[in-house]
């Protein structure tokens, strides 16, 4: 038995069944559409009233630092070897058959997960913006069981829709996706414009009420915020000139909304008491105690924007991670069927939309999201790894683009998400563990017999 079997794809080996529509601008808006959602809109509130208090700066350039480190062995590892199956095609080519599976499996939890997440948070918000026009959903069909309702029905409608955009076509979704990247960004230059003049500097003080650990806590929980930079990745077999275009999408969206989050926590706590902020919609409730209705709402518009965006990529994502797992032999064969006019592997995206949505209508937000996080650092952590590994094993692999004073950068990637990691609580190891052991069933069951590697 041979477990670590590799493969690489290179660019310009790949069957070239999906079509290369995307520019360096689309990888990142792309970027962008993935990032800004929940992890600002939501829990920047939460983390800076129960953990991080003010210094919540500190957390969001903390996670910023491991996703920087995260992001540049991303950007080589894409450029030279690429594939849409993102960190679960690096880790085929570098470390062997059975960790792409774990990171493979690991991507699907991150992606689909990630965006019943969202999806979940995403139905609060709606109902907040009905209920501005005298509307509002009934608890029952707003909550899962979980929580004291039947079923979260917007939740699971979204679900749906989205998955019936991704059908439709690559390049649709992706003028979808700019259009609703353009909303949040103007939502959060509204939030800017408004909360500049109203910060007391008062409200920074104590800045670190929980302590240094309060901070990294936070740091562990608005890392959150920064899942999505990574998607950029899996479009690499549509993207025009990959080679060059996804280091720019991947480091040009992660750079830009650093900065964006960074700006937006030090004015939400600097124009707000951070006691104040845990709420489902901190950065409109802010705005709004300081009688900027209007301005509230465009923000609560912008956010319920980001939060769809958000879940258009990572179900992109999750079904192209599916696709390629599946043309490899490691998933059922049926999955990578691409539908001969959308050239979108259309059977992938309406399973999983179907499965997605029955866990957003009937597991609570917090049973989702807290497991997205790890998932998410464990892979970044064996990204960073393959990159190293690669240097060692293949030095002759052609690198467009090398991450800056290797192996520093991907060690300090290493450690900076191992330290995030061990700063989330056990319940949240236990789930990701099942969810491993669960994986490795249906890999030793299915997908080794299966795998189509020794033909490549
Ligand atoms: N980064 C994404 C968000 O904040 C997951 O919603």
């Amino acid at each position: 038995m041979n477990i670590f079997r590799t493969k690489i794809t290179e660019h310009s080996k790949t069957p070239g069944q999906l079509r290369r529509f995307l520019s360096a601008f689309d990888l990142t808006l792309l970027g962008i559409g993935a990032i800004i959602g929940a992890g600002i809109f939501v829990l920047t509130g939460v983390a800076a009233a129960t953990t991080a208090g003010p210094a919540i700066i500190l957390s969001f350039a903390l996670a910023g630092f491991a996703c920087l480190f995260a992001a540049l062995s991303y950007a080589e590892l894409s450029a030279s070897i690429g594939g849409s199956g993102s960190a679960y095609s690096y880790a085929y080519a570098g470390l062997g058959e059975i960790i792409a599976w774990i990171i493979g499996w690991d991507l699907v939890l991150e992606y689909g997960i990630g965006a019943c997440a969202v999806a979940i948070g995403w139905s609060h918000y709606v109902n907040d913006a009905l209920m501005t026009f005298g509307f509002s959903i009934p608890q029952t069909l707003l909550k899962s069981p979980g929580d004291g309702g039947i079923l979260n029905l917007p939740a699971m409608l979204i679900i749906l829709l989205l998955s019936g955009v991704l059908m439709l076509g690559v390049k649709q979704s992706a003028r979808f996706n700019m259009a609703i990247v353009f909303i949040k960004l103007i939502a959060i230059g509204i939030f800017i414009v408004a909360a500049i003049p109203e910060v007391k500097p008062g409200n920074w003080h104590p800045f670190m009420p929980f302590g240094w650990s309060g901070m990294v806590e936070g740091a562990a929980l608005v890392f959150f915020a920064f899942i999505g930079f990574d998607a950029v990745s899996t479009a690499a077999e549509e993207a025009k000139d990959p080679q060059k275009d996804l280091s720019i999408g991947i480091i040009g969206s992660l750079g830009i909304c650093t900065m964006v989050y960074i700006l937006v926590s030090g004015l939400l706590t600097g124009i707000a008491a951070y006691t104040t902020l845990n709420t489902q919609s901190p950065v409109a409730d802010a705005i709004l105690r300081l009688g900027h209705k209007i301005s509230a709402d465009m923000i609560a518009l912008g956010a319920i924007a980001g939060l769809t965006s958000v879940m258009l990529i990572f179900m992109y994502s999750m079904s192209r991670v599916f696709y390629s797992m599946s043309r490899d032999g490691l998933l059922p064969k049926g999955f990578s069927h691409v539908h001969p006019k959308t050239h979108t592997p259309i059977r992938v995206i309406f399973i999983s939309g179907i499965l997605m949505s029955l866990i957003a209508g009937f597991f609570s937000m917090r049973e989702v999201a807290e497991l997205v996080n790890i998932g998410t650092l464990a892979a970044f952590v064996i990204v960073c790894f393959s990159a190293l590994f690669l240097r060692y094993s293949k030095p002759n692999l052609p690198r467009p683009f090398k991450t800056p004073f290797s192996p520093a950068i991907p060690l300090l990637g290493i450690i900076f998400c191992c330290y995030l990691m061990i700063s989330l609580p056990w319940i949240t190891w236990m789930r990701f563990i099942t969810w491993m052991i669960i994986g490795l069933v249906v890999y030793f069951s299915y997908s080794y017999s299966h795998s189509r590697v020794d033909r490549h």
